[in-house]
């Protein structure tokens, strides 16, 4: 198009026609943006359809509406509690009972633990979403906190689940590279969390890390204990020290360990600090444990191999970031998947 060709004058009498041209479109600006903000402000929220309750609010499998987080008072009074069904550093977990409903009641053990108690409450109000146990209420005077409850327990007893006759069809290739995806985009939600970069401290050994998360009834995996996620922030130079001992083994991140040899003996204020690539770093020795030995999971570790070396690189800076993960997994079990299915379909 020319210039000539939009170059126009206005004359008096089309003024008013192109302000109110001019009006039109920016009202037109402000409707889209509101009906498009519904839509492209939280990506997590639109692929979750209505699941998602409101801050402040909750929902279980079968109830209807949201609910308001339970209050001292409802908790005090409207909850039973049975038996204890879990206990680690900060809390004891008691199977409970509200309005028919088992839930998951949380008690702090002691009150020399009441900093990482609150610390993880903040963190379950603010990451509500498909990758963390459901909040149903709490009382910071009482020391409570109220989840949903999942018989299954947490990660550590995957194994005997899956060997249960009950749960024999769900102990495919398929199913557990399903858990390790789900794994991965819970490590990736609190890499890109609303609060900034999470990282994952509770997991300097394996069953450590096995503990924090919950294996739910449909054999997905939420994240349930955020008592110990720091904060990282690159542009701010913020870095963070899982704990303040020394730390051993080959779980941990090479970074985690003591760099300046045996003769000088560990002192934390010369431990440097590290970022979340720690949580890539212990990420194929998760997939491993969930994907374990069975039918098929060979073939998957052997196409998983090359992005679980990138995965154990030295340098944080050359581990993929947990979305380059999620995406390798996701493919891998597409691809597979479709194999598998036309392999099926050839020998019918
Ligand atoms: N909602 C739940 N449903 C079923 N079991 C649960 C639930 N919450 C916790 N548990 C069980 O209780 C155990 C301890 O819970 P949790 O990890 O929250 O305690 P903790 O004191 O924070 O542990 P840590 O020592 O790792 O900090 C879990 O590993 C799990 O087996
Ligand atoms: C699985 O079950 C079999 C018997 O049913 C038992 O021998 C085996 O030890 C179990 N394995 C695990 C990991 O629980
Ligand atoms: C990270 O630090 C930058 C610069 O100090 C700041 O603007 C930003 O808000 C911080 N991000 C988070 C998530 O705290
Ligand atoms: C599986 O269960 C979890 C928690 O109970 C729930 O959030 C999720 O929507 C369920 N997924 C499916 C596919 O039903």
């Amino acid at each position: 198009v020319g210039q000539h060709g939009n170059k126009k004058t206005v004359t008096h009498g089309e003024v008013p026609r192109v302000v109110g041209l001019l009006l039109a479109m920016a009202l037109m600006n402000v409707f889209l943006y509101f009906c498009l903000s519904q839509f492209f402000v939280s990506p997590r929220q639109s692929t979750e359809g209505l699941r998602l309750c409101p801050y402040g609010h909750f929902r279980m499998e079968q109830m209807r509406n949201c609910s308001p987080w339970l209050s001292c008072d409802e908790l005090r009074t409207e909850v039973r509690q049975l038996k204890r069904v879990g206990e680690g550093a900060v809390k004891r977990v008691f199977l409970s009972e509200w309005k028919e409903r088992k839930v998951a009641l949380s008690r702090l053990t002691s009150l020399e633990m009441e900093d990482d108690f609150i610390h993880g409450l903040r963190m379950l109000k603010a990451l509500q979403s498909k990758h963390v146990v459901t909040l149903l209420g709490y009382c910071e005077e009482d020391k409570t906190i109220l989840t949903e409850y999942h018989p299954l327990g947490s990660l550590i007893h995957l194994e005997e689940t899956l060997n249960l006759s009950k749960y024999q069809r769900v102990n495919t290739w398929q199913h557990r590279l399903r858990l390790a995806v789900d794994y991965v985009a819970i490590i990736n939600y609190l890499h890109r969390s609303p609060l900034g970069t999470l990282v994952m401290c509770d997991s300097n050994d394996l069953p450590k890390t096995l503990s924090q998360y919950l294996l739910t009834s449909n054999f997905s995996i939420v994240a349930n204990d955020l008592d110990a996620l720091p904060l990282v922030n690159h542009s701010a130079g913020i870095f963070v020290k899982c704990g303040h001992r020394e730390l051993h083994g080959d779980f941990v991140a090479p970074e985690q360990l003591w760099p300046h040899g045996e003769h000088m003996p560990f002192h934390d204020d010369l431990m440097p600090s590290y970022d979340e690539k720690i949580d890539i770093w212990k990420v194929p020795d998760v997939f491993s444990f969930l994907l374990g030995h069975v039918e098929g999971s060979d073939m998957v570790r052997f196409h998983l191999f090359d992005i679980h070396k990138a995965c154990k690189s030295q340098a944080p800076k050359d581990r993929p970031t947990a979305q380059e993960v999620l995406d390798t997994y996701q493919k891998v079990l597409q691809s597979l998947g479709d194999a598998v299915s036309s392999q099926t379909r050839e020998m019918l």
